[in-house]
């Protein structure tokens, strides 16, 4: 879905959207469900990383919008795949889904519990944006993301890990209906406060201070400074995001990878997706440090550095 296609459906324009936020275009997945996006980004991450099905003992889901309010999407991506050694969960981070999965799935690796761990971040926000409120729906688009994370010996990995949340700003970025509080009734108007809901201007200030905080406490806990990173792979939410996480770090925009011109924002899919465009653009060298970051709603925010 383009600016244009957008332009004809709320009050706004190419040149607003792209100068505010970067994006042009977004995917929308018509006729998929978050599980089948998931499972097609499961398939090339596990083909990538050559493991067997068996071998999986976790699946770990970051998404906000699940095919069901029960059971979790991981749960319909391990029947759908068959993993039949594995422990499947969904975690509700928004944007920061996937570094929080990531952080699981290593700290069980780390403290040898299990062996590998699939991990994928996945979004079908077109199912969940509101088409009428031109403060969101341009925003979002629908992806997914997979990484294995696997016990090796050598000197790549995780090497250190931040996640963080603040609740009292749940109400910046929300759904008000839908839940127990408000449930769904029949006889009521929502009038979009079931779709996202969110405060820009407010969400963008916290999301600045605390990608920085959270990028330069895990650069510094691996004993590095930001000119040591070799890339930046940072949520795709806004340009001028990264852009002042950029400048915060001292390091040039060549050093950040962005594709928010093409996607927009698939909030826990996000990092993944970036992640895996690097890697086979050749931007990931052997041994490079990398940093991933990611903020969204709860508020929640972590960052995540990887030897490559
Ligand atoms: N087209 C034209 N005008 C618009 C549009 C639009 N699509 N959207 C908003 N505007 C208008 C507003 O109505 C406002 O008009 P007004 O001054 O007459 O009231 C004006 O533009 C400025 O609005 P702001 O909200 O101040 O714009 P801002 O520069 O903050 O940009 C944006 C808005 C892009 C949403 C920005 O605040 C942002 O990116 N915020 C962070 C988003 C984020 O990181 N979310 C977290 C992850 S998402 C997740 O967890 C699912």
């Amino acid at each position: 879905m383009t600016n244009a296609d957008f332009e004809k459906i709320v009050n706004t324009s190419d040149e607003w959207i792209t100068t505010r936020t970067g994006i042009k275009e977004r995917r929308i997945a018509n006729g998929l469900a978050t599980s089948d996006m998931a499972v097609a980004a499961a398939r090339a991450a596990i083909e990538m990383a050559r493991v067997r099905h068996d071998e999986i003992e976790m699946v770990i889901l970051g998404t906000v919008t699940p095919d069901y309010r029960l059971p979790s999407a991981a749960c319909v991506v391990q029947e759908k795949m068959n993993f039949p050694n594995a422990a499947a969960f969904d975690v509700v981070a928004a944007c920061a889904g996937f570094i929080n999965g990531l952080s699981i799935a290593s700290s069980y690796i780390e403290n040898k519990i299990l062996k590998k761990a699939l991990v994928i971040g996945v979004e079908k926000l077109s199912s969940f944006a509101n088409y009428k409120d031109r403060n969101t729906c341009v925003l979002f688009g629908d992806a997914a993301g997979a990484v294995v994370v696997s016990a090796e010996e050598g000197e790549s990995g995780v090497i250190s890990t931040y996640i963080k949340s603040d609740g009292k700003y749940r109400t910046l970025l929300w759904a008000e209906v839908g839940g127990c509080v408000n449930p769904y009734s029949q006889s009521f108007d929502f009038d979009g406060r079931d779709k996202i809901i969110m405060n820009g201007s407010d969400v963008f200030k916290i999301a600045v201070k605390e990608m920085g905080n959270a990028t330069i406490k895990v650069i510094e806990d691996a004993g590095l400074t930001p000119a040591d990173i070799a890339l930046v792979v940072p949520h795709q939410a806004n340009i001028r995001i990264v852009e002042a996480l950029a400048k915060r770090l001292k390091i040039s925009m060549d050093k950040v990878f962005l594709n928010i011109e093409k996607y927009g924002n698939t909030s826990a899919a996000s990092v993944p997706l970036a992640l895996d465009q690097a890697n086979r653009t050749g931007r990931l060298k052997s041994g490079d440090y990398i940093v991933m970051v990611a903020f969204g709603g709860g508020l929640t925010w972590g960052a995540s550095l990887v030897r490559w």
